[in-house]
């Protein structure tokens, strides 16, 4: 038994030993995950600031869903209960002063527009996210629909 123990003991070592190595355990594949290998336990990255003083933001291409220019802390979404539609929906709306859920938002997947929200479009977070003030984790050459036309006009980026 204690010939067991202490075999299992050796090979329990040997493996944090080798994950900790740098060859068996490499950076973390695809860079997002800033500073270490994948065996070392790295600090959580701060939280991103909620939005405080924003505005609504261009969209960079028409069906681009629109960031959140507020705060969506403790907003309740679930089965019963919708946070969003009490300011987005049809009738909420122009009393919250929100712009309500476009029509593609009652759309089913025939795209025959329906009383309510389908549910398709009913978990907002899906699609929609909080501006915040986080840096982007990947570079990226992402140009708005209106410079390519530009670009493209000037015979530019060809
Ligand atoms: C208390 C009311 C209220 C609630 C609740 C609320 N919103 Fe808003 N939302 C607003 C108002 C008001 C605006 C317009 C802000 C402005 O014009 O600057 C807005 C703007 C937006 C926009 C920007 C639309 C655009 O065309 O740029 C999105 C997207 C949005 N909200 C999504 C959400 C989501 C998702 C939730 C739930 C997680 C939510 N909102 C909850 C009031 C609310
Ligand atoms: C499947 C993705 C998806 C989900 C889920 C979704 N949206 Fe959207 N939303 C979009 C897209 C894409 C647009 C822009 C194009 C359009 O209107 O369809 C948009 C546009 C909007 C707009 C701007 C409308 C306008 O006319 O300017 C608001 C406000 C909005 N969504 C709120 C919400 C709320 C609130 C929910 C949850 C009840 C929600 N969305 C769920 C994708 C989504």
């Amino acid at each position: 038994m204690k010939k067991l123990i202490a075999i299992l003991l050796t090979a329990s070592l040997a493996m944090v030993a080798l994950a900790e190595s740098p060859s068996m355990s490499p950076s973390s594949p695809d860079g997002l995950r800033k500073g270490g290998t994948l065996g070392d336990v790295a600090d959580a990255p701060p939280i991103a600031g909620d939005p405080r003083d924003v505005q609504r933001e261009v969209r960079n291409y028409p069906e681009q869903p629109p960031v959140i220019p507020h705060t969506i802390r403790d907003y309740q979404v679930d089965k019963r209960f919708n946070r969003c539609l009490d300011c987005h929906s049809r009738e909420s709306a122009p009393d919250a002063g929100a712009p309500m859920v476009s029509v593609t938002h009652f759309m089913d997947r025939n795209f025959q527009v329906r009383a309510e929200v389908t549910p398709g479009r009913y978990f907002c977070t899906q699609c929609h996210v909080p501006q915040t003030d986080a840096e982007a984790l990947v570079e990226s050459d992402f140009k708005p629909i209106d410079q390519v036309i530009r670009e493209g006009d000037r015979g530019e980026g060809q």
